[in-house]
């Protein structure tokens, strides 16, 4: 499947926590007995108050599941107070700030008091155990405390990207039904400030039920302030107890809700419970990354996207590690920046997406060479396939040549990794996510819902049920059911396709349904689309996605205004503002392409498709056109393509 080599284990991972062998034999009995092998990984992996009756219970049908019924946890506990008795010196987090020169230690003693502050503050404000709290933050140490001390005391997290605009923060914070938000004054990222508090100020214009918004004083620039609902994190947390008696939560009690974009329709509040989800981020780090003590690890995402929940926070501090958030962007002030808090961390994992990856690769070497890089050990990427060329320049010259990569393959419903190599046991092939993770049950299905045995190409599927697995739809248990469960009766459909060699190693092609990946964030094409359509002189508009050297996917936007309005590029410049103000900075339309027409079924249906291979340019391949309404609609798109 790919011209470039196979890459073996190398030697310093003949050690490593799982080799060939062991991950065969585990994975072989993840299957054969679900129940025992989660038990055990239960009882070695996570701290409990009370022991579970009964490790799974499920039906696909519903969408149910429920693991470790019966037991009690607190995931802050596990986070956090377990790790004490040995780790209260050890860093928890280094933060990297934007600013080269900013830059500190957390240690587990520290991040405790600063948690268990921060969760009586909260406390005291009357937030309670099944409360929702929005947390719309920079990538500072307060974002974790404050995603730990929602744990602390059994308030739900609903964590929303720095990114987004006022718009989609009120949405989000309203279907939630959120009363609490924590934010800052200001972000800062790549010398920019971001106007945080400015945001949710607009935001909560239209959120009556909000009674409390924290703010954390991070950049001292100008902002407004409600009496009585705004209120400083600094001030509310100094006088707080470094003591919190943590909640004991039921196994199923939820822990987060993260918004993800689907195919129809406004985001989804992915809901995630306590202890499935807790075992299986903390297994897949320990396992995936190889993790050693004391090692320090990176993973560049943001906690804003389900990568940030579970490989920044939740996984590494399960495991006692040391994890590294980084405030800034890969390119501030130079493109050498990654490499540089490597050397000067001394880190031994580095984890980020594709994007960033191309993006850095297409500056040249140069500014990697200039780090020596001498204490990687690892490479890891995540969140939309890795073209072989890229996977070769971060293996060959960012990890010159020594340190494996792990590719991993998952998703926000998901919870944690469900295909990817592990260091010590898996001969990489690039481009390649590999094999599944322990008791992740795949199958990959014909267009009539049959299995494809063998090597073949399908609808990636999981058939049974696994520990970090969706549990709901926030408010909505139907629509888990209608997206995720009704496909194919009996499967979890991921909406990706996969395809499967002769050697069993799965190879992700992408999303198979109306969901773009742009620089691995994830949009609904509908979100876009219904952003143009609210510009009064825009009559309908239709989106896709096309190749894009960089970003991965493009927004490619067809767009018909309404009778009698000429287009022009002040429309052109007026509909991409409204995608970022609508959505944020990452739905801003790479191309707008004016359409008289769209082309459609006689039903009235738009032909994607079609739409498609036009951005794509693949023009001599627009297959039937023959049961268009109007196949001159065609003609037209394709004579006045946007290149
Ligand atoms: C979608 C999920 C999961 C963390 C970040 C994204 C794509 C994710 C890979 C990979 C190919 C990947 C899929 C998936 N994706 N990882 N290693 N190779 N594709 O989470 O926003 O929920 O997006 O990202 O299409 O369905 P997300």
């Amino acid at each position: 499947m790919s011209e470039f080599p196979l890459h073996k284990v190398p030697d310093n991972f003949q050690d490593a926590h799982i080799n060939a062998e062991q991950y065969r034999e585990m994975y072989r009995r993840s299957i054969d007995d679900p129940a025992a092998f989660w038990a055990e990984q239960a009882e070695q992996f996570l701290t409990w108050d009370k022991r579970w009756d009964r490790v799974v219970e499920a039906d696909f049908t519903q969408g149910k599941a429920e693991w470790f019924g019966g037991g009690k946890l607190n995931v802050s506990v596990n986070c956090i107070d377990r790790h004490l008795p040995a780790r209260a010196d050890q860093t928890a987090f280094i933060w990297e700030g934007d600013d080269p020169a900013d830059s500190k230690h957390i240690a587990y003693a520290e991040l405790k008091d600063a948690v268990c502050r921060l969760a009586n503050a909260l406390r005291e404000r009357g937030v309670k155990k099944g409360d929702r709290v929005c947390i719309y933050m920079p990538m500072i140490p307060e974002a974790a405390y404050a995603m730990l001390a929602c744990a602390r005391i059994g308030a739900i997290h609903s964590v929303v990207f720095g990114g987004f605009s006022p718009e989609a923060l009120k949405d989000r914070i309203l279907d939630s039904d959120c009363r609490t938000v924590i934010t800052a004054d200001e972000g800062l990222r790549g010398g920019k400030r971001v106007p945080l508090k400015a945001n949710t100020d607009a935001a909560l214009a239209h959120c009556p039920n909000v009674h409390t918004c924290l703010v954390v004083r991070r950049t001292g620039g100008d902002i407004a302030w409600q009496e009585g609902r705004d209120t400083w994190y600094h001030e509310a947390t100094e006088g707080a107890s470094t003591d919190c008696e943590p909640e004991s939560m039921d196994a199923e009690d939820p822990l987060f809700i993260l918004y993800t974009s689907g195919s129809t329709g406004k985001p989804k509040g992915v809901l995630h419970t306590t202890a499935g989800y807790l075992l299986q981020s903390a297994l897949t780090f320990k396992y995936t990354f190889d993790y050693r003590e004391g090692e320090v690890y990176w993973c560049t995402a943001d906690v804003g996207w389900v990568t940030g929940h579970t490989y920044i926070v939740y996984g590494p501090l399960a495991n006692g590690a040391i994890s590294l958030m980084f405030e800034g962007v890969p390119t501030y002030p130079d493109a050498g920046r990654c490499w540089e808090v490597v050397d000067k961390h001394q880190v031994a994992t580095f984890y980020t997406a594709p994007t960033a990856i191309r993006a850095l690769h297409a500056v040249g070497d140069e500014p990697v060479k200039r780090a020596s890089r001498a204490s990687l050990r690892l490479l890891g990427t995540v969140g939309e396939p890795i073209n072989p060329e890229a996977w070769e320049w971060y293996y060959t010259v960012v990890g010159d040549s020594r340190c494996p990569i792990v590719d991993t393959w998952w998703q926000t419903e998901t919870g944690a990794h469900m295909i990817t190599p592990l260091p010590g046991a898996t001969d990489l092939k690039p481009g390649s996510a590999s094999f599944p993770v322990f008791g992740v049950n795949l199958a990959l299905l014909n267009e009539d819902g049959s299995e494809i045995e063998g090597p073949g190409a399908g609808y990636l599927v999981v058939k049974s049920p696994w520990p970090s697995q969706i549990r709901s739809v926030y408010g909505d248990h139907q629509r888990l059911i209608d997206t995720y469960f009704s496909a194919y009766p009996g499967y979890y459909f991921t909406g990706d396709g996969a395809s499967r060699d002769e050697d069993g190693y799965y190879w992700i092609t992408g999303r198979v349904d109306d969901v773009l990946n742009v620089s691995g964030h994830r949009m609904g094409t509908a979100e876009v689309e219904s952003a143009l359509v609210l510009h009064d002189k825009i009559a309908e508009a239709a989106v896709v996605g096309f190749p894009h050297d960089i970003k991965g996917q493009g927004i490619y936007c067809y767009v018909t205004p309404m009778a009698g309005v000429e287009p022009s590029d002040e429309l052109r410049k007026e509909l991409i503002d409204l995608c970022v103000k609508e959505i944020g900075p990452i739905a801003k339309p790479d191309v707008i392409q004016w359409a008289p027409g769209l082309p459609k079924t006689r039903s009235g249906k738009i032909m994607r498709r079609i739409l498609r291979k036009i951005a794509e340019n693949e023009l001599e391949n627009l297959g039937d056109t023959s049961t268009l309404a109007d196949p001159t609609v065609v003609d037209h798109l394709v004579e006045n393509r946007a290149s």
